[in-house]
């Protein structure tokens, strides 16, 4: 398997950044999200990657080795795209083997990793069938046995999902993920949901506007985004802005709706206080301990099946609760909110 490394890579159209000095190192049989909206990069990274488009500046390694002089055949990169590309008039194991066919391995060897990669898809019973005969999903299965034949020792997938519904989507990502840990294959994987990156990444690359914006494990990016932005493009709901006293030995932030003790590291200034809506416990009474309470009345309350997210006033800003919907609260009702001093973060531009 291969690590791919990006240092100080630049993409240029004309007098356009689309991408401007990005460092990237993705390591051998990792699975790398790219996450970001639309047009922030993600397709032009992957096709530099791919050898497809020519980085402005900057270099692209695999294993240590600058692949700059390294045509698109030699990379053996494995590329799925959102629209799977098969091709209609051949049915699915003739798509499946074509990548074979065109490079004129023999008939032995293709008939062997055909079969092989009928398994891995669990496509065997559809192998005569043509494209239109096939679900989105198994139509998808076919773009990854198609690029998987080949042993690529990178596989690229541009927003291989994005067509799919929301039930086929969850099926598909666990799928490729199972899929990935078993062949312990590095895959870059382009998606602009931050669930779906969440739930598949080993690491995610969050760009904005064509620069890396953070590179975490999905669970480190959730609970610590390095900013505003980035909380906000991970969903992240209770963001207020707050005079951030840091550098004490009780580090405190003091929003509109009270002083909240902290333990995250922060220096003193202005910033953001970021409360996730699940870490708040909600009271029907006072609680007895005094520290990180809230004071609040619920203005609203929207019920997801498992969980409730209220909405609480508190001094002037909304505050959003999540917890299992194992009780109902009333809209009305005054309510104390409490947070353990190490389930909240700060964000400040500078640290
Ligand atoms: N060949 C090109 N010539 C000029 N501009 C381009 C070219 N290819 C891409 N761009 C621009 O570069 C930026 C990044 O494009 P890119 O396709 O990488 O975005 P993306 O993150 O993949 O977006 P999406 O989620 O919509 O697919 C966009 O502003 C796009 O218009
Ligand atoms: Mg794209």
């Amino acid at each position: 398997m291969t690590a791919v490394q990006l240092k100080g890579v630049r993409k240029d159209f004309g007098s356009f950044t689309a991408i401007s000095n990005v460092d990237l190192e993705i390591e051998s049989g990792e699975l790398v999200a790219l996450l970001g909206p639309s047009g922030c990069g993600k397709t032009t990274t992957l096709r530099m990657i791919a050898g497809l488009e020519v980085p402005s500046a900057g270099q692209i390694c695999f294993d240590g080795q600058d692949v700059s002089e390294v045509t698109v055949q030699k990379r053996n990169v494995g590329m799925v795209f959102q629209r799977y590309a098969l091709f209609p008039h051949m049915t699915v194991e003739k798509n499946v083997m074509f990548g074979l066919r065109v490079r004129g391995t023999d008939k032995a060897e293709t008939e062997a990793r055909l079969e092989e990669m009928l398994d891995v898809v669990q496509l065997r019973q559809f192998r005569h069938r043509f494209p239109a005969q096939l679900s989105g999903g198994q139509m998808q299965r076919v773009a990854i046995a198609r690029t998987l034949i080949t042993k690529p020792s990178v596989l690229m997938m541009d927003e291989p999902l994005a067509n799919l519904d929301t039930k086929l989507r969850g099926e598909m990502r666990r799928f490729i993920r199972d899929l990935q840990q078993r062949l312990g294959i590095t895959t870059i994987f382009v998606t602009h949901d931050q669930i779906e990156a969440m739930e598949l990444a080993d690491r995610v690359a969050v760009i904005f506007d064509g620069d890396l914006a953070q590179y975490d494990a999905p669970d480190a990016l959730y609970k610590h985004p390095n900013s505003i932005e980035i909380a906000d493009f991970m969903g992240a709901t209770n963001v207020f802005e707050a005079k951030i006293l840091g550098a004490g030995s009780t580090p405190q932030a003091e929003a509109s709706f009270g002083t909240l003790s902290f333990d995250a590291r922060a220096t003193d200034g202005p910033g953001h206080v970021m409360l996730r809506a699940e870490a708040i416990d909600l009271h029907l009474a006072a609680p007895n301990s005094g520290q990180n309470v809230i004071s609040g009345t619920v203005t609203a309350r929207d019920f997801f099946g498992a969980n409730i997210t209220y909405s609480v006033a508190c001094g002037g800003e909304t505050i959003q609760v999540t917890e299992q919907s194992r009780r109902m609260v009333d809209i009305g009702q005054d309510v104390w909110l409490t947070i353990a001093p190490d389930r909240i973060w700060i964000i400040q531009n500078t640290r």
